[in-house]
């Protein structure tokens, strides 16, 4: 795939994000309303002295799954053990890490999606009654047995809710769906991040990155990095407006945050397919990239700002697209 700066999607370089990640609800900027939710359910079952309800967090790449399962874990004052679906490759996998769990824990299974039909189903009675079924032995001498399990919350991250088999997501007592940020919180969370990283910046610069990061906790503390390194470069102790606005311009990221592939997908939608209406496999050929990336990276941001409609036909440009673009839309000539 190739290397994009406004890619929502987690990097190998990403380590960073760890040190920048909030550590309590009260930290964790925006999405008010599953801050609110969560607060009184984690209250409750502390109350209760029962373990909190399964919860599934699902949203684009970068929105704050992963931040807000540890957070979870914290306000639970609870012990967090982390899984990931495509990690997940045989039953044993998933038992072994079963069997670690103690009494309140939070499992948190990433990309949940991708864990395989034979495993997920072991999760079911896991999540369900607390009881580990397993089958030992082969064939014609197997026989299954039941292991009791401490009472635990799992908490699933997915970009794709839609992926996830029906038994499985009617097991969540609490589906949250996060949202894109709205710029003044992304300022919040860029200011945050300066406070952390020890780099003083102007409010205007904050907004002007919580303007251009396609609405993304990720994007905007990586666009600050950057921002903060041209900023070292030139000798400024703090990151201004026009510092940050130059930086922008040099990396090439416009005014809607759009980048390179953004930027593609819509000429190839424009120009190659008249606008559409036209397939997404038929666009991700054109452009060289995974299907996968466009749906869960790219459209998203796309649909949400308005560059693009789908339609039961395929993929449209919009208006504001052309417009971007500056493509003028060509009138039917029949
Ligand atoms: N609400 C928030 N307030 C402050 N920082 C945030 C918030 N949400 C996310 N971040 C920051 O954005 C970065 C990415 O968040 P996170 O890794 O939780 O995203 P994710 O949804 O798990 O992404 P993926 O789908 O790729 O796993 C983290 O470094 C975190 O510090
Ligand atoms: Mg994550």
């Amino acid at each position: 795939m190739k290397e994009r700066l406004v890619n929502s999607e987690e990097q190998e370089n990403d380590n960073f994000e760890n040190s920048l990640r909030p550590l309590s609800l009260d930290e964790y900027i925006g999405q008010d309303e599953i801050k609110e939710n969560l607060r009184i359910f984690i209250e409750a079952a502390k109350m209760r002295e029962e373990s909190l309800d399964h919860v599934l967090l699902y949203g684009p790449p970068g929105l704050g799954k992963t931040t807000l399962a540890h957070i979870i874990a914290n306000e639970l004052g609870s012990n967090i053990k982390t899984a990931s679906g495509p990690s997940l490759e045989k039953s044993g996998d998933l038992a072994a890490v079963l069997s670690t769990l103690e009494p309140g824990d939070v499992l948190f299974i990433d990309e949940i999606h991708r864990m395989p039909k034979f495993v997920e189903e072991i999760l079911y009675p896991a999540m369900e009654d607390f009881e580990l079924d397993i089958i030992i032995g082969t064939d014609g001498k197997s026989r299954s047995i039941k292991i009791d399990l401490p009472p635990f919350t799992l908490v699933g991250a997915t970009t794709r809710a839609g992926d996830l088999s029906s038994p499985l997501r009617d097991r969540f007592g609490i589906v949250s769906k996060l949202n894109y940020y709205k710029a003044e919180e992304l300022q919040e969370i860029v200011k945050r991040t300066g406070r952390v990283l020890n780099m003083k910046i102007t409010d205007d610069a904050a907004l002007e990155i919580a303007k251009r990061c396609r609405k993304t906790p990720r994007v905007a503390n990586r666009l600050f990095k950057r921002v903060r390194d041209f900023a070292l470069v030139k000798g400024e102790d703090t990151i201004n407006h026009e510092i940050t606005l130059d930086s922008l311009k040099r990396l090439k990221v416009d005014e809607y945050g759009l980048d390179q592939i953004d930027i593609e997908y819509l000429e190839a939608l424009i120009n190659k397919f008249n606008g559409g209406p036209v397939g997404v496999e038929t666009i991700a050929t054109a452009i060289g990239e995974e299907v996968t990336t466009i749906e869960d990276v790219v459209e998203p941001f796309l649909l949400q700002e308005g560059f693009i409609k789908r339609t039961q036909r395929g993929r449209l440009a919009t208006e504001k697209a052309y417009e971007h673009l500056k493509v003028a839309k060509q009138e039917a000539l029949f």
